[in-house]
């Protein structure tokens, strides 16, 4: 009686381990090829039915991104205060991107950008606060040109926060929304920029939390993005002017030669991919945030100490 038990519950063992491992061999196959159309699926759709705004996105890292949005398939409206360059890099980007012309510092331009935006696709998704301004002002504070210091800021800070309001009037009953801003490296440490610039970027970080504390109650996440440097047109323009007679190459290899992390140097692709993924899904419950993209230089610091052999 014994034996006979032990015989059927072997078969039973037997027979249940084949079927478990067939079917686990099997529900493996089958859930690494739906994983693997699923990854790909998502590596080039993360903002699929997203609509999204972003200011400054007639060149540089505004473009960058404005293209790997609608390459993740995101509509996306171009505002920038260069009609023609706005206009070409829309046309560039195809039927999935159109172009506003706005200003940042103009509450009425930003106002029309967002009601244009939800008036042509329905929704707002995401409200890209990128546009800023150098501000080519003397490096002393003793000089500082106060007229310039609120020109700057009425385009990096006021043009922010009014990007916000505007944006938060049409996300706010949706209960849903992704608000980036671009802030910069000089608004982490003091002394790698001019003081205007580096006060406005300082001011977009604090801006961020300020605003993400009010807007997570409605299911709104609010971030920014602390780029390293990268030569797109308002920094070469900076620099030909602080290195007269300097040719662009070299200008270009000192920026790029100027990060700690070897081997490679920050582009606006890099700045793109960051937000796209605070833009999407993926930072679902990433709020309040600066992502730095800076290969680790704002996370250190040398002491100035001599090498051994140079001690006597
Ligand atoms: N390039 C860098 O090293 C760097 C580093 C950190 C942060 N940033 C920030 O990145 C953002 C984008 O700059 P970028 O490097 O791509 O430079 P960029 O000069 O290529 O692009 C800036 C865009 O903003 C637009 N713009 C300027 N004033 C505007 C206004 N009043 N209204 C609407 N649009 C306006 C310009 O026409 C331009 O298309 C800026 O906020 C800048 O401060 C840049």
């Amino acid at each position: 009686m014994d034996s006979a038990r032990d015989v059927i519950g072997l078969v039973r063992s037997v027979f249940s381990r084949r079927s478990i491992s067939i079917s686990r061999a099997f529900l493996n196959r089958q859930f690494s090829t739906q994983n693997q159309r699923a990854r790909s699926k998502l590596s080039h759709s993360k903002l699929e039915g997203k609509v999204a705004l972003i200011t400054g996105a007639a060149s540089g890292i505004g473009k960058e991104t404005a293209t790997k949005f609608v390459n993740n398939g995101a509509k996306v409206v171009i505002a920038d205060i260069q009609p023609q360059l706005g206009q070409d890099t829309a046309t560039q980007l195809g039927p999935n991107a159109s172009f506003i012309a706005c200003d940042v510092s103009k509450e009425s331009d930003i106002s029309k950008a967002v009601d244009y935006t939800v008036s042509t696709h329905g929704q707002l998704d995401i409200m890209y606060n990128n546009a800023g301004i150098a501000c080519h002002t003397p490096l002393s504070i003793v000089d500082l040109d106060l007229a310039q210091f609120d020109r700057v800021m009425a385009i990096n800070v006021r043009g922010i926060v009014t990007g916000m309001k505007h944006a938060s009037r049409v996300m706010i009953p949706r209960k849903t929304g992704s608000i980036l801003c671009t802030a910069s490296i000089t608004g982490i440490m003091g002394g790698l920029s001019q003081h205007t610039y580096s006060i406005s970027k300082f001011t977009v970080v604090g801006i961020v939390k300020s605003v993400a504390s009010e807007l997570c109650r409605h299911g709104i996440r609010v971030n920014c993005i602390s780029p390293f440097a990268i030569p797109t047109s308002f920094v070469m323009d900076e620099l030909r002017e602080f290195f007269a007679g300097v040719d662009d190459q070299r200008l270009i290899d000192m920026i790029h030669n100027s990060g700690e992390l070897q081997g490679t140097y920050c582009e606006p692709g890099d700045i793109a991919n960051a937000a796209v993924y605070l833009a999407s899904d993926d930072a679902k419950y990433v709020s309040g945030h600066n992502l730095v993209v800076d290969g680790g230089f704002t996370s250190m610091k040398r002491l100035g100490l001599p090498a051994p052999d140079q001690v006597h």
